[in-house]
């Protein structure tokens, strides 16, 4: 008799990223056999906090923090094999065992030093010529996605085949030279920009000209460690699946910042929604049984852009202070300020819309202790006209004035409370009124970083 197939969890951010993600992926995974990864690169960062030990990951799904689990990274991911090997080695001395559990996708397309190279040229030409940043993280994701795009990429499975490798390396090196060459790149100073942990860019980069034999060498030496955990993951996946195994896709980012729904160009450079789970990793979207969607109590976003509820968070003593203050609002991965502001429910309309969510996990609640009242958006003035959907690119957004209904605050703390009936009844009521406008039921709560403060209203896996 062969097993039932198991039921597979999609987790999406359904902000701009930094909703708390990484921890509700490790606190599902107790049920999971497998974690997947389905795109973005090492831009994305989860800060996960395990028997009060902080640790940070960029590439590695996180369930590799629980014993057996599987982790994948799948197709659509943007790979650095220096920055997974990178974490690789923080999370051995931590005496976590990771190589006998990942796999990789032959078909992720390479990161190389010449992609965040370009990154870095391009926004500082940006500023110097007094056009909007994107504020990216520097981190070579959009060049080495469109690198797949126009079919020139390198891939993992390029590794393979060292004689392959160098010919294809030599002519992405050409075409990124004269790149570089029109931002004026010799003016950069590389030696400020980090590639690997202690290794800045300037060993890649002499002037404006990408060195071939420094890329080609440290490819290869990468090669050796990576291969051996490299994979046809799709087949893995479908074969996990028909063995009866849970699995979890483990979104990057988040909605208003993917590709084509997000507040483009604003954006980073793949699909983050929940469909590219499926093609981001090589299983039919009929795999997928739950969509949950990962929201924080406020907003955040990170970078440049339109931020319709985005409050002055810089001001001790306004509400925006406290939220990044209390919130602790520092990117895992650059370490920037967040920006922050009110909780949007209009935007998340869109994000439910877009996802096809079937659940809610609000995060970070327990910032919002202390509030005397509590602004929520529930739609937009645009050019005179009421809304009530985030409209689709910034140039609308930009141009959206919230409406906001007023909400009573709570003055009681919930940090760590487990049960949705314990919350003061005002938490409730903020929660209740949320799910009323996104047309979604809040399926999970998160009460603090701590892993075991976690409300469960309906188990993704059982819905
Ligand atoms: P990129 O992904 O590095 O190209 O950056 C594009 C935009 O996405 C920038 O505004 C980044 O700050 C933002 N971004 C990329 N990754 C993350 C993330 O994991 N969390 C939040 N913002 C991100």
């Amino acid at each position: 008799m062969s097993a039932i197939p198991g039921r597979h969890v999609v987790v999406v951010g359904t902000q701009w990223g930094d909703e708390g993600k990484g921890k509700l992926v490790d606190w599902l995974t107790e049920t999971a056999t497998g974690v997947v990864r389905f795109q973005g690169g090492h831009n994305a960062g989860h800060t996960l906090v395990i028997n009060g030990v902080k640790t940070a990951l960029h590439l590695i799904p996180s369930g590799i923090m629980r014993d057996g689990v599987r982790c994948y990274i799948g197709n659509g991911v943007v790979l650095s094999a220096g920055k997974l090997l990178e974490e690789i080695t923080g999370l051995e001395k931590a005496r976590v065992e990771v190589r006998s559990r990942l796999r990789v996708s032959e078909g992720c397309p390479l990161i190389l030093p010449f992609h965040a190279a370009l990154d870095v040229a391009r926004e500082v030409a940006k500023e110097k010529s007094g056009a909007a940043k994107i504020g990216t993280t520097g981190r070579g994701i959009g060049p080495a996605y469109e690198d797949k795009v126009a079919r020139r990429a390198l891939r993992v499975q390029d590794l393979k085949h060292p004689d392959r490798f160098e010919r294809k390396l030599r002519e992405l090196i050409a075409y990124y030279n004269a790149q570089l060459a029109m931002l004026h790149a010799d003016q950069v100073d590389w030696s400020q920009v980090a590639w690997l942990k202690d290794q800045p860019l300037s060993a890649f980069v002499r002037g404006g000209s990408v060195d071939f034999e420094a890329v080609r060498q440290q490819a290869l030496d990468h090669a050796k460690a990576l291969l051996p955990m490299v994979a046809d993951v799709s087949r893995e996946l479908n074969e996990a699946h028909k063995a009866g195994g849970n699995l979890l896709f483990e979104g990057a980012q988040g909605t208003l910042l993917d590709i084509d729904h997000g507040t483009y160009p604003f954006v980073t450079s793949s699909n983050c929604v929940a469909g590219n789970a499926a093609a981001g990793s090589g299983v039919g979207p009929q795999l997928l049984s739950y969509v949950l969607g990962i929201t924080k109590a406020y907003c955040t976003r990170v970078g440049g852009g339109p931020f319709p509820t985005e409050l002055d968070w810089e001001t001790p003593g306004t509400v925006g202070y406290h939220l990044s203050t209390v919130g602790a609002e520092r990117g895992t991965t650059t370490g920037r300020a967040r920006r922050c502001g009110w909780f949007d429910a209009a935007l998340l309309k869109r994000s439910a819309q877009v996802n096809g969510l079937s659940g809610l996990c609000i995060t970070k609640l327990d910032v919002l202790d202390g509030l005397k009242e509590l602004q929520l958006c529930v739609g937009y003035l645009l050019d005179g006209e009421r809304i009530d959907l985030l409209p689709l690119g910034a140039d609308d957004i930009e141009r959206c004035q919230p409406i906001y209904e007023t909400l009573p605050g709570w003055s009681d703390s919930t940090v760590g409370v487990t049960r949705f009936d314990r919350l003061p009844q005002a938490a409730q009521s903020y929660l209740h009124r949320i799910e009323e406008v996104a047309g979604v039921p809040i399926h999970l709560v998160s009460t603090s970083p701590d892993r075991d403060h976690t409300i469960l209203i309906q188990d993704p896996f059982q819905a």
